[in-house]
């Protein structure tokens, strides 16, 4: 068991913050099957489901550890984007947020001295760097492209996920 409840609140609303996550790319995907980037559409439609398999592992360690778990609501994300540059900027944002949030919940593993809970973290802060990495670098080239459609449309071919669309729960 956990014996602080501040840190099985932190838990618990991590899996809201990953479910809105999840949220965010699926709504995402769901605009880029509005516009000509099926690749895009599909990238997220990937990223949506890793980011309910983060919202599983919070859920499952929850269980293993016998803290009561509580799923909380989560906000209705925005479901419309001026640009692929916009959707790229807000992907990256959410990463960064959820970057503090799970150091957040890291410090007070750490003041709670609750060692299982920060072995269990450590996954999502190496998680957190991939990222961090993956959105800024698809900024990047996303800003590079703008304005040019067949570049945009190169990029978009290469965004197809490996194997897409597949439920994925790393
Ligand atoms: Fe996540
Ligand atoms: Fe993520």
């Amino acid at each position: 068991m956990i014996s602080s409840q501040t840190l099985v609140d932190l838990l618990n609303e991590q899996i809201r913050n990953e479910l809105y996550s999840h949220a965010i790319y699926l709504a995402m995907s769901g605009w880029y099957e509005t516009t000509p980037f099926k690749g895009f559409a599909a990238k997220y439609h990937a990223a949506a489901l890793e980011e309910h398999g983060h919202a599983m592992r919070f859920y499952t360690y929850l269980a293993d550890r016998d803290a009561r778990i509580k799923v909380l609501a989560v906000p209705e994300p925005p479901f419309e984007y001026e640009s692929v540059v916009s959707a790229a900027k807000a992907a990256l944002e959410q990463e960064r947020l959820v970057s503090s949030q799970i150091r957040k919940i890291y410090s007070q593993a750490q003041k709670d001295e609750d060692f299982e809970t920060l072995s269990f973290l450590k996954w999502f802060l190496d998680e957190q760097v991939e990222e961090e990495k993956t959105a800024q670098d698809f900024l990047g080239y996303v800003e590079l492209a703008a304005g040019h459609p067949v570049a945009l449309l190169e990029l978009d071919e290469k965004a197809i996920p490996a194997v897409a669309a597949s439920p994925d729960t790393k």
